[in-house]
């Protein structure tokens, strides 16, 4: 940002002495004044200020990039800009929001393992450079799109101490991540370091010890390969706020903080599965932040299947499909059988009705899936002898009876669009 008012941001100044305590009953005075009982966010953007000056402060080594994910509000962000933290961006909406505020490409990952690739272009057109990336499929897009890209290979850590996991979702395993780095090497991409999630509102600051061990045994594995690896993603899992014994923020800079030189990697290793017990793993770009909301609701059913019909017979996979957002738990379907499907192939969804588009969300700057109505001319035809026959409208000025024609044929009901749409109130 080139320079700035405090008009610019939208906030109301707390006077000398008055307390947010104070500002709220303040606001609710007003409120009731104006017969109003809605209810309203009061957002102290101060307390960035002193959230960032502690995180500095405690772990100087460590720069901060803020999830946009958690809070995309743009006087949040633009507080945080001023401050001159980088930004962890998981699609195209986040990334629009940060560099309309004029940061600077270089202050953002793209720390999204799985990137749609319009999303993935438009990151190189405003070129941004680093990215994280964790399945050959991902390297072979990044190869195709974005030869200049600057990755970092996210790999899988303990999750187990933490309230929201990630790892069944995100992150290669140490054996997976070796062979990732060699593909890299052959597809001749830039992968200039590691990242891991240890899962968010981590209870165990212990966690990342060994997670930043597997990352160092990365790292020395991607030297052995001839890369220059230089960036270490901590990912997420601090605490926002103390609570006594379960997260103290202190506790986790004093791990991170310190120069941490553990070298024995976890050993966590691939298993070995032969072709026959192969279970599969896709990622879709919608998920249950957008249309799949109601699969957290207890009974939900999914039917996916592929839109490119298949030979009989054709060879299934247990497969588990993943929504795009960044979050652990954004899981469509599990184990349900499918034929290998290849990236952008298009999977279909039925009875997507109800408790779909009513309970989506934005969540991590993905929109809102476009709706194209379409209905036979049969059923409209049919819609409109329903309206006529419940006497609704003027049908002799409508032009619409389904009586019989004087020739004794039957009539086509003909359309009354102006009427129909005035009555009714959906989209
Ligand atoms: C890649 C990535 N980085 C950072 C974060 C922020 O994590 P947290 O809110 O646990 O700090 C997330 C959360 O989903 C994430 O997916």
């Amino acid at each position: 940002m080139n320079s700035f008012t405090s008009d610019d941001f939208g906030f109301t100044f707390l006077e000398e002495g008055i307390s947010v305590q104070d500002f709220i009953e303040q606001k609710n005075q007003e409120l009731s004044m104006l017969d109003s009982e809605d209810a309203f966010f009061v957002a102290d953007l101060g307390e960035l200020v002193k959230k960032h000056q502690r995180w500095v402060r405690s772990m100087p080594r460590v720069t901060p990039f803020y999830a946009v994910k958690c809070n995309d509000s743009r006087p949040v962000v633009m507080t945080l800009a001023t401050l001159g933290t980088g930004f962890d961006c998981a699609s195209r909406h986040e990334i629009e929001l940060v560099t309309s505020l004029g940061v600077d490409p270089s202050r953002i990952i793209y720390a999204n393992t799985c990137k749609q690739a319009s999303h993935l272009k438009y990151a190189a057109d405003q070129g941004i450079q680093m990215m994280t990336f964790d399945s050959e499929a991902e390297l072979v897009k990044i190869a195709r799109c974005y030869k200049d890209a600057k990755l970092v290979l996210r790999i899988a850590a303990d999750d187990s101490d933490s309230l929201l996991t990630m790892s069944d979702k995100f992150g290669a395993t140490m054996k997976t991540g070796w062979k990732l780095l060699e593909r890299g090497r052959w597809l001749d991409l830039d992968i200039i370091g590691v990242s891991f999630h240890v899962g968010s509102a981590c209870t165990n600051p212990d966690t990342y010890r060994k997670a930043i061990s597997d990352a160092r045994a990365m790292f020395d594995v991607g030297k052995q390969l001839g890369y220059k690896m230089t960036l270490l993603d901590l990912g997420g899992g601090f605490p926002g706020y103390d609570i006594p014994d379960l997260f103290v923020f202190k506790e986790f800079a004093a791990i991170i903080g310190k120069k941490v030189d553990i070298k024995e990697p976890s050993g966590d290793e691939d298993k070995d599965v032969g072709a026959d017990n192969k279970t599969m793993m896709y990622y879709v770009n919608d998920g249950v932040h957008s249309s799949f909301k109601f699969v957290l609701f207890p009974h939900a059913y999914v039917l996916p299947g592929p839109q490119k019909k298949r030979k009989l017979n054709e060879r299934t996979y247990p497969s588990t499909i993943f929504g795009q957002t960044c979050d652990g738990h954004d899981l469509i379907v599990e184990e349900f059988d499918l034929p290998d499907l290849q990236v952008g192939e298009w999977l279909l969804f039925y009875n997507m009705g109800a408790y779909t588009v009513t309970t989506s969300t934005t969540f991590n700057g993905f929109p809102q899936p476009d709706i194209h109505y379409v209905m036979s001319r049969s059923a409209w035809q049919r819609v409109q002898q329903i309206y006529a026959a419940q006497g609704l409208c003027d049908c002799e000025e409508a032009g619409l009876t389904d009586a019989p024609a004087s020739d004794g044929k039957p009539r086509p009901a003909r359309l009354i669009e102006p009427k129909i749409s005035g009555g009714w109130t959906g989209q």
